[in-house]
């Protein structure tokens, strides 16, 4: 389900501008995706065989290269809560990464090299501020996987004429975006009991074609 919403994020005048200079620079043959920077796939992966405990401990993991090993805390530079548990390149996901790559290929008409996965459960005092992503996240899907909220965590982003939109995904759903140049946020998690998760993957890949073909097979660096 797409949505506006009624809460208008605040985006600085810095990040208009640094999202307008890479305008135009990730063009497929999806004359949507080309016009607004995303659209969404309902039941884009079944999650019924991706169920797992919701982990009690907080902080990251780098399963890269079959090792896991716990690294630094700053996952991501927009992610201000330290209250979360990220995974990056772990094996649950590799199936379903190769997939959801073939499906986005055909819709967008063009041929994408894997750079990486990533999947984080958020918990109370989540949110991620409005930013664009590093090269390696040009064409990028979000996939909603599982969660115990009451109420919708929304995934906000900016279309094409800079038009604020909120996302509400079920479990399954994912949403396609150009991860550089359209700007995109989570508001921040909605009221709820200590207990309460939002889990969600984020499968990033670069178009063979394009200006970051260079940033295949991301090593994280
Ligand atoms: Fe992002």
């Amino acid at each position: 389900m797409v949505l506006v919403g009624d809460n208008i994020m605040d985006i600085p005048v810095e990040l208009y501008q640094e999202s307008d200079r890479r305008r135009n620079t990730s063009n497929t043959n999806h004359e949507q995706y080309d016009r607004d920077g995303f659209f969404v796939i309902k039941n884009i992966i079944d999650v019924s065989s991706l169920t797992e405990d919701v982990p009690e401990y907080r902080g990251m993991f780098d399963y890269t290269m079959g090792v896991k090993k716990e690294v630094d805390g700053k996952d991501e530079i927009a992610t201000t809560s330290s209250n979360r548990h990220s995974r990056r390149n772990t094996p649950i996901f590799a199936r379903s990464y190769l997939k959801v790559k073939q499906r986005i290929q055909k819709e967008i008409g063009k041929e994408l090299y894997n750079t990486y996965w990533f999947d984080r459960y958020y918990f109370n005092g989540s949110y991620l501020t409005p930013h664009v992503d590093r090269p390696a996240c040009e064409i990028s899907c979000s996939i909603h996987l599982g969660s115990n909220l009451e109420t919708p965590w929304a995934f906000g982003i900016l279309d094409g004429d800079d038009k604020q939109h909120e996302l509400y995904l079920n479990p399954g759903d994912g949403v396609v975006y150009k991860g550089c140049e359209r700007i995109h946020w989570r508001p921040a998690f909605p009221d709820a009991p200590d207990e309460s998760y939002y889990h969600n993957a984020f499968f990033h890949y670069v178009l063979q074609s394009g200006l970051r073909s260079h940033y295949a097979y991301d090593n994280g660096q």
